[in-house]
């Protein structure tokens, strides 16, 4: 996806379409967006008599015209302007996207919608990510649906322009980037495949480390070991550090679930639920997409990115059901469901985080239940947080990103569902109820006194249906969100 800038003043460059905002209006007529040449008024006014086209959300209607620069203008609803935010943009600039694909345009001009309530900036940026949304593509394995006309938008500052446009492409690209790494078959992004994709896209200033089984086993991080020890790929831990301000009084963590294939290992997973879960490290992906987002725009920020990567898979060598291991930290735990692998993994890298790298705070993304899609289905992913400060700034983050989430509670007497009668917990409780908090507290085991924060992604992170901006399959779920807590 391609844009450029265009003085307001200048002459229109030959393209396939302009793009005309509109808004619908209460009478039932429509209203322009923007200003409109005396030629292409000539052309617009006929609709205006017609009940043809209202400017509802998301409709579009195509008038040709051999009289103005452009053989077709293109009218694009979003719907009752006081209605339109960030989000009615995204959405909408998408789906002239989507629409656009199959059309073989080579360029076209998109006016920007003029809002009262909003800065010109920021209806540039929504315009950006929607048009970027729209555009995603995931063609590894198949041939391209279409290709995508170069945008040229017309605006008043040209460096503004600059800074908005780098400003989505970079957070656009890194979530594209994670969103193509988690829709990626399971033996290519398998434990070591995973940091080799990495480290082969890696910006500059970064630096990485990957861990293997060897150093594991040193650090006894038995619970991570366990969950890879029936996949013919051994499981490895992947860290990456972006450390650009000397003074570390101020460094947060990031860890994302890599599970590369979840099997659901001897408790398997029956069909139905198995088929996505080569998306089962879609946490990882996220924390390694952030992180690259940060070093490319040289975000003032101390942050770590911590990914423990395991394939739980169905061998001989399996972790069974009712095994005891002993963490990292000490604590045993019986494993009551080998399905209940990603708090393992976590639990591990936690401990190791927050022993060795002296954080300030702790933030673990994962796909961690099945539990959180049912209480707060595929919009809203879940967030537990041992902090109401952190927990505020992470809500406000989210909003100011277009993403949902839903805080739920660290409900203490819970604690109660993770009681083993041979060690000192177990790692998933019987029964239907509470599976997302009792998922989060096994990992509050891990973190001590630190401000901590659980974004549980199973529900959001990879998407059945086609809806809003996002095309069916893996969805960049968090990934927005933490950018924006970290960068403000
Ligand atoms: N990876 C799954 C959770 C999941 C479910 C992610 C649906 C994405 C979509 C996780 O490892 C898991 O299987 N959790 C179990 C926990 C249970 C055994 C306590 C679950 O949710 O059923
Ligand atoms: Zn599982
Ligand atoms: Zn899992």
């Amino acid at each position: 996806m391609k844009f450029h800038y265009l003085s307001s003043s200048e002459r229109r460059p030959k393209s396939d379409a302009y793009i005309v905002p509109c808004a619908e209006e209460e009478s039932g007529g429509f209203s322009y967006l923007c200003s409109l040449s005396e030629d292409m008024l000539r052309v617009v006014t006929p609709l205006e008599k017609t009940k043809d086209f209202t400017a509802k959300k998301g409709e579009m209607i195509v008038l040709y015209s051999e009289t103005v620069s452009t053989p077709r203008i293109i009218l694009l609803g979003f719907g009752k302007v006081h209605n339109i935010d960030a989000e009615v943009l995204r959405e909408v600039y998408a789906k002239l996207m989507t629409s656009l694909a199959s059309k073989e345009y080579v360029s076209i001009v998109s006016a920007l919608p003029a809002l009262n309530e909003r800065a010109a900036s920021k209806t540039l940026l929504a315009m950006m990510e929607g048009m970027f949304f729209g555009s995603y593509q995931f063609t590894k394995y198949r041939v391209k649906e279409g290709s995508y006309p170069e945008v040229y938008v017309p605006y008043d500052s040209m460096e503004e322009f600059l800074q908005v446009k780098e400003r989505a492409s970079i957070l656009m690209h890194s979530m594209a980037f994670a969103r193509d790494m988690i829709n990626m078959n399971a033996d290519e992004i398998f434990p070591q495949g995973f940091c080799d994709h990495i480290l082969s896209h890696m910006p500059k200033g970064l630096s990485a480390t990957v861990y293997d089984e060897k150093w594991l086993q040193k650090e006894r991080m038995n619970l991570l070991l366990g969950v890879g020890q029936g996949s013919a790929t051994p499981p490895r831990m992947l860290v990456l550090e972006w450390k650009p301000v000397k003074d570390m009084s101020d460094h947060t963590i990031l860890i994302g679930k890599g599970i590369t294939f979840d099997s659901g290992g001897l408790n398997m997973k029956p069909t139905g639920s198995i088929e996505t879960m080569r998306g089962d490290m879609a946490g990882a992906a996220s924390v390694a997409a952030v992180i690259f987002a940060l070093a490319q725009w040289n975000v003032q920020k101390n942050v770590t990115a911590v990914m423990p990567l395991a394939e739980n898979s169905v061998s001989a060598k399996s972790f069974k059901p009712g095994d005891v291991l002993r963490a990292r930290s000490g604590l045993s735990v019986e494993i009551t469901n080998t399905d209940a692998e990603g708090r393992l993994v976590l639990a591990d890298a936690l401990d190791w985080a927050r022993t060795t790298l002296q954080p300030s705070r702790l933030i673990d993304v994962a796909t961690l239940t099945g539990a959180c899609e049912v209480a707060l289905g595929t919009d809203l992913f879940g967030l537990f947080c041992n902090s109401d400060a952190m927990a505020f700034e992470l809500e406000k983050a989210a909003k100011r990103a277009g993403e949902s989430l839903w805080r739920l509670p660290l409900y203490g007497e819970y604690q109660e569902l993770l009681k083993s009668d041979f060690a000192d917990c177990k790692n998933a409780s019987t029964g239907r109820s509470a599976g997302a908090i009792s998922g989060a507290l096994f990992l509050e085991k891990f973190v001590d006194k630190l401000p901590w924060a659980h974004l549980d992604i199973a529900g959001t992170s990879y998407s059945k249906e086609a809806k809003k901006y996002y095309g069916k399959g893996a969805t960049g779920s968090s990934i927005r969100t933490l950018i924006e807590f970290l960068v403000a």
